[in-house]
């Protein structure tokens, strides 16, 4: 008998692959525990996961019957790629489908933290609007403003696709610079980081998390860049040390962040972070559509069976598996 493991209730139809095996779906809100993981791993021929399990190598090498790995994500920094290929255990995961949700709340945060959306809205209902003033709350304006856009993977091309529509001047930067044409139809720049980060009146982040990105923003990136910068991360928290980030937002070094992913998460409700006006924090929102997130569900159900037939997962992390 087949059996898989879902770490999470999906909300979606699971009659595909209650077609195929028996199915644990894990029913509370918050994630397994991994001894809990660790128990159910070694029963388990088909494992459907999200960015909140760790799966390392321990687990993966516990997972005598594995056969895959399926994460409802994009990102997979919480899977132990190299421990799964090394089994042979194809990941999979779901590029593609959350690239516009995910780019549309990256210009949501840009634009409220420019224009001091959620400042204005507490203000409001706390009674402090009296009259129109003209010093009240001023933001920065989008249009001649220059945009730098950390990683140009698909959510970073879709994020210039927007600030195109905004007049903004499009730089980014990356491991390597892109392809020429995709530079011209996307009217974008490559520079180096330091220019970017010197230059930029918004920078947004769009890299995955590696351990050449883990707080690639730290103090000396924070003064590099200008005062009146903001900064907005929807790819991984962990990009940013938040210990730095306080320091720049506290000490006005940078004007204003917005983020929707935390190192760790949830945020702590005891980190000084949440004490600041000028830092907009949502939870890890990025793809949270309901299209997009049935889409994610029915990409994660393909890869999964996939998997569990033994053909190729149509969107495969480790393809080296196959060699
Ligand atoms: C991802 O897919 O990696 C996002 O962070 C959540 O949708």
């Amino acid at each position: 008998m087949t059996h898989l493991l879902i770490t999470r209730q999906l909300g979606t139809d699971l009659s595909s692959l209650e077609a195929l095996a028996t199915v644990d779906v894990w029913a509370d809100r918050q994630p397994p525990p991994y001894e809990i993981l660790q128990q159910k791993i070694p029963h388990v021929d088909g494992l459907l996961c999200l960015l909140t399990d760790r799966i390392d190598q321990a687990l993966i090498h516990t997972g005598r019957s594995l056969k895959v790995i399926s994460q409802m994500a994009v990102g997979y920094d919480n899977i132990d790629i190299a421990a799964a290929t090394a089994r042979g255990i194809p990941v999979g995961h779901t590029p593609g489908v959350l690239t516009n949700a995910t780019a549309d709340l990256t210009w949501a945060l840009l634009m409220a933290a420019a224009r001091r959306i959620v400042e204005g809205d507490r203000f409001t209902r706390s009674g402090q609007w009296q009259t129109w003033e003209p010093n009240l709350l001023l933001g920065a304006d989008m249009a001649g403003a220059t945009l730098g856009i950390v990683g140009l993977g698909r959510i970073g091309q879709a994020v210039a696709r927007r600030a195109q529509g905004f007049e903004m001047q499009i730089l980014y930067t990356g491991r390597h610079r892109g392809d020429p044409a995709l530079e011209q139809a996307l009217g974008v720049e490559f520079v180096d980081f330091d220019r970017l980060l010197a230059t930029s009146d918004f920078i947004t982040i769009h890299t995955p998390l590696s351990p050449e990105t883990h707080h690639l923003f730290s103090d000396r990136q924070f003064e590099q860049m200008q005062s009146t910068a903001v900064l907005i991360n929807t790819a991984r928290g962990a990009i940013v040390d938040p210990e730095a980030l306080y320091r720049a937002l506290q000490n006005h070094q940078i004007a204003a962040a917005a983020i929707d992913v935390t190192d760790p998460e949830p945020i702590s409700m005891a980190s000084p972070l949440l004490e600041l006006e000028n830092l907009i924090i949502t939870p890890h929102i990025g793809s949270a559509s309901v299209q997009t997130r049935q889409k994610m569900a029915a990409m994660a159900i393909a890869n999964l069976i996939a998997g569990l037939k033994g053909e190729r997962l149509p969107y495969c992390v480790n393809p080296e598996v196959y060699a």
